[in-house]
């Protein structure tokens, strides 16, 4: 029989926030193919799950996934294209070899996950592959919880902006909608901040780094983090119907 295929949110950081149903379905795969975002460099979605289950039995396929922009829509970055079809190609070896495989992923895999770009081109490759995808608490989530706010009441909305494509939309956003999430914005707050300056936001806005991680930090003077050097695990949140208290 062949193998299944599990696309698996590992929580943003907090070894507590993994869910159980992912706790034990990482146990029950044989094979974890570990996201990189370096070169030879660490999993941070390896170093979530192996915080909670042994890993030393585990066949533990790290695979580099570059990290360029994918515009949707338009045809991918051939290095990007590339990777997710070598991990297509790996994982689907050991499915054919009767093994199931874990992706273990940052947060939920719902939100800008690599899984479903390398669930794409295992498409390609067996169009029966058989998936499950086992959702995973969000950094937005966790960045809400960590600031002490909601995202959203009663009539409010939210809106997902990733931060690092510049859009002039983003200002006509901020005035239409209660909440905005900025993820990807660690090297936007050079453009970001002076815009809620303008809209008179500032005080509505903060941002977290390394969210539920061991130093996380939370941000509500923006202006000083203007031109810092952020993490890449940075989240802002803008509520603008009821300014986020400190
Ligand atoms: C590729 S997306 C992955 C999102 C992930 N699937 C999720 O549900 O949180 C990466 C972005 O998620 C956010 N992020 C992920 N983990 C984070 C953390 N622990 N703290 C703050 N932001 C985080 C950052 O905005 C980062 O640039």
């Amino acid at each position: 029989m062949k193998g299944k295929f599990y696309i698996v949110g590992v929580g943003p950081g907090d070894p507590e926030l993994i869910t159980l149903k992912a706790i034990r379905i990482l146990k029950e795969c044989p094979t974890w193919l570990a996201p990189a975002a370096q070169k030879e460099g660490h999993s941070t979605a390896l170093g979530i799950a192996s915080g909670t289950i042994d890993p030393s039995e585990k066949t533990i396929l790290k695979h580099h996934f570059p990290m360029k922009k994918v515009h949707m829509g338009k045809t991918p970055d051939p290095e990007v294209q590339a990777a997710w079809e070598k991990a297509a190609l790996l994982i689907n070896t050991q499915l054919e070899n009767g093994h199931n495989v874990a992706l273990p992923t940052l947060g939920d895999p719902a939100v800008y996950c690599t899984g479903f770009y390398v669930y794409e081109a295992l498409l390609k490759l067996n169009p029966e592959v058989s998936i499950e995808v086992i959702p995973g608490i969000s950094s937005i989530g966790a960045t809400a919880a960590a600031a002490k706010t909601p995202l959203c009441l009663g009539d409010d909305r939210v809106v997902i902006i990733p931060a690092i494509f510049e859009s002039d939309a983003i200002k006509d956003v901020l005035l239409q909608f209660e909440s905005v999430v900025f993820m990807k914005v660690h090297k936007a707050m050079d453009r970001l901040v002076p815009l809620l300056e303008e809209l008179n936001l500032l005080d509505s806005a903060v941002l977290v780094e390394r969210t539920s991680m061991m130093d996380e930090q939370v941000h509500y003077d923006l202006k000083a983090i203007q031109n810092k050097k952020l993490h890449y695990f940075s989240t802002l949140i803008v509520r603008r119907t009821r300014p986020i208290s400190i």
